[in-house]
């Protein structure tokens, strides 16, 4: 079957084997059966982190795993546990709505909850690690479920043991967050602020912060359903302070935040700098309005992306000489 409808960059390729799954039985029947006819499963979440650049001849799973509920509660938090299959955005409208606060900043992330933690999603101040209680997770060994805490997870910028260490060896089954009582705001970001401002929000609430998140997205990033995209490409990286001092000399204006590690730098600024910010090619480009997302406008091809991620990585070393990585993992 075509896989175009499964990922969000719409890269139409197709997977030998297919098959959703509702539960965690239905899950390791289908485990048991690939492994049974020696084809290596892959497991799809929401399809909005990944390339497809080749035709899939391993059996696909889609993890359909639903539900939401009330695990249990603490003082000041709410213990909620939601199915990996849950959509994120739905599960972030449903916790606006029942005054569970802590993800209002991270509105409008495609994808699913199972796949949050795995890449520890981040926007606008606040990442997944921040209310992030524990996980369930199916080994694909033993097929046993198993727990992790936020320490065994070790999350990091857009970063996970799955997807280092543990990779590919356990299937995310649900996900429990820690969810505020009495919210605590993440307005810090200048974009959020300006758009409280420009709404007139008086009083804040995380309705009103989600709110100013979903404008603020609509307006930079593109629509999946319009334009196929998979969010920001690469991951902003992060350079000395020598590195940073030597090129603030030759490019006064260059953004900076500095972090743990150094200063971490915009990749959108160093990719339009380089030229490429709404530059099209054929069916596909970079993005007018984010250079940090490729786009595709209809029938592009997942390697047409990747030669031209390859081309902007290329320009950047070259102009400043600085590696950015990939966000998006390649199938
Ligand atoms: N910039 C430019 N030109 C542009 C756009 C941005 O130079 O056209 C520079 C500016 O200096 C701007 C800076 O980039 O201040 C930051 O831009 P933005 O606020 O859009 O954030 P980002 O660093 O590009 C990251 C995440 C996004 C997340 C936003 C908001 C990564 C890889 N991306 O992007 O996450 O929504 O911050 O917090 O960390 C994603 O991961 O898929 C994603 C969309």
């Amino acid at each position: 079957i075509s896989l175009k409808p499964f990922n969000t960059f719409g890269i139409d390729k197709t997977a030998r084997f297919f098959v959703a799954v509702k539960s965690i039985n239905q899950l390791k029947e289908a485990l048991k059966w690939a492994k049974s006819q020696n084809i290596k499963p892959l497991i799809l979440g929401g399809g909005s982190n990944i390339l497809l650049t080749k035709n899939q001849e391993k059996l696909v799973i889609k993890i359909e795993i639903e539900g939401i509920n009330t695990a249990l509660e603490e003082e000041k938090f709410y213990l909620i546990e939601a199915g990996a299959g849950v959509n994120w955005h739905e599960f972030v409208l449903i916790a606006i709505e029942n005054g569970w606060a802590g993800i209002e900043n991270l509105s409008l992330i495609p994808g699913t909850v199972g796949a949050s933690p795995m890449q520890n999603i981040g926007a606008y101040g606040v990442e997944i690690k921040d209310v992030f209680s524990s996980l369930k997770a199916l080994n694909r060994g033993t097929l046993e479920i198993e727990e992790f805490n936020a320490e065994q997870c070790q999350f990091g910028y857009r970063e996970s043991i799955f997807k280092h260490e543990l990779k590919g060896k356990y299937v995310i089954c649900s996900v429990v967050f820690r969810l505020q009582k009495e919210p605590i705001f993440h307005t810090e970001y200048g974009a959020i602020q300006e758009t409280l401002e420009s709404n007139g929000i008086k009083e804040l609430s995380i309705k009103a912060i989600s709110d100013a998140v979903i404008e603020i997205r609509q307006s930079k990033l593109p629509d999946p359903k319009e334009i196929g995209n998979s969010g920001s490409f690469f991951k902003n990286p992060t350079i000395s302070a020598v590195h940073f001092q030597d090129l603030k000399d030759e490019y006064p204006i260059i953004p900076g935040y500095p972090n743990e590690e150094g200063i971490k730098v915009p990749a959108a600024w160093l990719i339009e700098q380089c030229g490429w910010k709404g530059q099209r090619f054929g069916e596909i480009g970079v993005h007018g309005k984010q250079p940090l997302v490729l786009v595709n406008y209809g029938d592009g091809d997942g390697n047409e992306i990747k030669n031209l991620s390859e081309k902007i990585q290329q320009s950047v070393f070259e102009k400043f000489k600085i590696n950015i990585h990939p966000e998006v993992n390649f199938l």
